[in-house]
């Protein structure tokens, strides 16, 4: 197979912190001698009490995982206290408003000043080691500082996405039994207001609902919205920092003390909240933030990530603070006021280093390049790539429009779960080729075993599953462990297994193909097609559904959904609106689907299996290859599936 190459240059290797004998040197050293590398890399941070344990972790049996585990440290003390001497001036987080005239500037001083305040308030609010508070938030500072107020006093935060609609913020507040729930009045995206405290209220009366009662809302004043207010529950968080003290210690936290919860979703049920501890995934979310992107000091650095998915938190705030980085937090979307956003912020800030997803890259490509250089964007020195494949043509687009052709593109792989980036190309080391995201990281050790259970070796395709244990990945599913180990480590015995379907070429590479099971990626978002399928059913017009993920040029996924009605019914393209809307409300505006097919009925085995993979290929219009259909119990169905397609090419 021919692909192109794209050699390291000789402007990314000057300097560069890593060069290829390093790489596989250290790469080396960290699969053979895990203990040793990792006990000497676990030294990045500072440490309250030194660990003398280093690796304790399994994958057979139980699954239990423990990196440094009778070590103690603190995140935020990591993230901002011990800068402080050399860097209290410098600028920790730069924000950038949703309207080009809003900005600032928050150096570490300031930030731990903040910080302080919020976890203050917490304290007082009755706020306790080990419990859970849930942040649902715009993209402004004051969300790092509630995160990291947290990680203060050892609380575990829950960050939901400001997207998810008041049902799935009261699901997840449920699970995790949080009493305390961080907000703000309103957001703003793309000139737009999002209601975060009416959802908040709305999410807080389902939880009691469901027997959980949310204690306190601590508001954040962000637009000055009118807002309604439950006297006793509810508290201006802003305010109440304005007057609280500027001192707050760190609380010692074991490594393995839990850090926080993210909600993710899977194949089957729902979302699952993925638990990730202290102290490895601060070494590993830090040394890949400083080796892949080769931030060095003084380097802007800006993530367009939001920080309720899990690059927001590695990559816009725990990687980048850790390393004592300037940070730039973006409240805005790309296309606002234009599609020349990113790179007007680029050079308004001088952006080195530029993380963003292929939806991104792709959608600004379609706009045409004149937006692209309507910006200089001569300060940029790294571009990355993270969310879902990167087709070889957006790649080149990114490589040789945004980046003229000078600017490394680091491909990162990585998933929830794993904390930090798993495969990845090191800007002075590592040749690059389009769609690849090439090689894996120090103490990672890729796997690939075929659908038949045998291990690929050397060049081959097919399921992706990670041997051994690294610091950064998750430990748990917050609350039900059995979950954890029968989703991750009952497929393919004694291995961690992804859900991506990979290749690896003659070099050594790794080619993501994407998901093999039943989640969908739809512009970088994740989600189970179980949810969107329970929601579709929730409706009291739909007996039946089935959702498969179909190629979008933009979104990479759009969704698509088969839709059985009730008797009687009669499907309508205002019955289509309705059942968009229907799915937005209860999930939330990701999850809307592109398209929706009335099916009288769904292709089924004789045991009353949904048969997906007809589905998969009809919403894909190619229907010319459906494979053997005789084990339906009514071949028939597939026929009018056929003439009733919403994706006719
Ligand atoms: C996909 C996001 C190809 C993959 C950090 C994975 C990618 C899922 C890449 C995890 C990449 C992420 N190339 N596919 N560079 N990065 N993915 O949990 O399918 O939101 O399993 O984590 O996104 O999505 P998640």
């Amino acid at each position: 197979m021919s692909e192109t190459i794209h050699r390291v240059q000789d402007s990314w290797r000057k300097g560069a912190l890593i060069d290829e004998a390093t790489y596989r040197s250290w790469y080396e050293r960290s699969v053979t001698d895990p203990d040793g590398f990792w006990g000497e890399h676990g030294r990045r941070l500072d440490w309250f009490k030194p660990y003398t344990k280093v690796k304790n972790a399994s994958f057979d049996g139980d699954v239990s995982i423990k990196w440094f585990e009778d070590g103690e440290l603190n995140v935020s003390h990591n993230c901002i206290d011990r800068h402080l001497a050399t860097r209290g001036d410098q600028i920790a987080i730069i924000w950038e408003g949703d309207d080009p005239s809003e900005d600032k500037r928050i150096t570490y001083r300031q930030l731990h000043e903040a910080v302080c305040r919020y976890a203050n308030v917490l304290k007082a609010q009755g706020v306790k080691k080990g419990d859970r508070v849930t942040i649902y938030m715009p993209m402004i500072v004051e969300t790092a500082y509630a995160m990291l107020a947290c990680t203060r006093i050892g609380a575990i935060h829950s960050v939901v996405f400001g997207g998810f609609s008041p049902d799935s913020l009261a699901g997840r507040i449920v699970d995790c039994k949080s009493d305390v729930v961080i907000t703000a009045d309103e957001g703003l995206r793309g000139g737009r207001k999002v209601p975060l405290k009416e959802n908040a209220d709305k999410a807080a009366e389902i939880a009691a609902a469901a027997g959980n009662t949310v204690r306190k809302v601590l508001v954040v004043r962000r637009t000055g919205g009118k807002v309604n207010w439950v006297e006793g529950r509810d508290l201006w968080l802003d305010e109440a920092a304005s007057e609280a003290s500027p001192e707050c210690p760190a609380e010692p936290m074991k490594a393995e003390d839990p850090l926080f919860i993210l909600y993710t979703s899977g194949s089957t049920g729902k979302p699952k909240g993925v638990l990730h501890t202290t102290g490895g995934y601060l070494v590993h979310v830090s040394m890949t933030h400083q080796y892949i992107f080769d931030y060095h000091d003084g380097d802007i650095y800006w993530c367009t990530a939001d920080v309720g998915w899990v690059t927001g938190h590695s990559y816009i705030l725990y990687g980048p603070l850790a390393n004592g980085a300037t940070t730039l937090m973006f409240e805005g979307v790309p296309n606002y006021p234009d599609a020349s956003r990113f790179w007007q912020v680029v050079d308004k800030h001088k952006v080195n280093i530029f993380y963003t997803a292929p939806t991104a890259i792709r959608a600004l490509m379609g706009a045409g390049d004149e937006w692209v250089k309507k910006g200089k964007r001569t300060s940029l020195r790294i571009l990355g790539s993270v969310g879902e494949p990167i087709n070889p043509e957006a790649w080149e687009w990114y490589f040789n429009v945004v980046g003229e052709g000078r600017c490394p593109v680091v491909d990162t792989w990585w998933q929830t779960e794993n904390g930090g980036i798993l495969i990845a190309p090191l800007p002075g080391a590592t040749d690059l080729k389009p769609g690849s995201a090439t090689r894996p990281f120090f103490g990672v050790v890729p796997r690939i075993i075929d659908n038949e259970g045998n291990t690929v070796e050397g060049a081959g395709s097919g399921n992706l599953c990670i041997a051994e244990p690294w610091p950064g990945m998750m430990r748990t599913v917050y609350g039900d462990h059995a979950r954890f180990v029968e989703t991750y480590f009952s497929t393919y015995k004694g291995l961690y297994f992804t859900g991506d379907g990979c290749r690896r070429d003659e070099d050594g590479y790794y080619w993501i193909t994407g998901r093999v099971d039943d989640v969908l990626n739809v512009s970088g978002h994740r989600m189970g097609t179980a949810e969107v399928e329970s929601a579709l059913v929730a409706h009291e017009k739909v007996s039946e559904a089935a959702v498969v993920g179909y190629p979008h040029d933009v979104k990479g996924q759009g969704i698509y959904c088969y839709v059985t009605l009730m008797e009687g019914e009669t499907g309508s393209d205002e019955l289509r609106k309705e059942l968009i809307a229907h799915v937005r409300k209860e999930i939330g505006p990701i999850a809307a689907p592109d398209k929706i097919q009335f099916a009288p009925a769904l292709p089924k085995t004789r045991s009353a299996k949904i048969m997906r993979r007809i589905l998969r290929k009809i919403a894909e219009d190619d229907f010319g290859s459906l494979g053997d259909t005789s084990t339906l119990a009514d071949p028939s169905v597939v026929d009018d599936l056929i003439a009733n397609r919403q994706n006719k090419r």
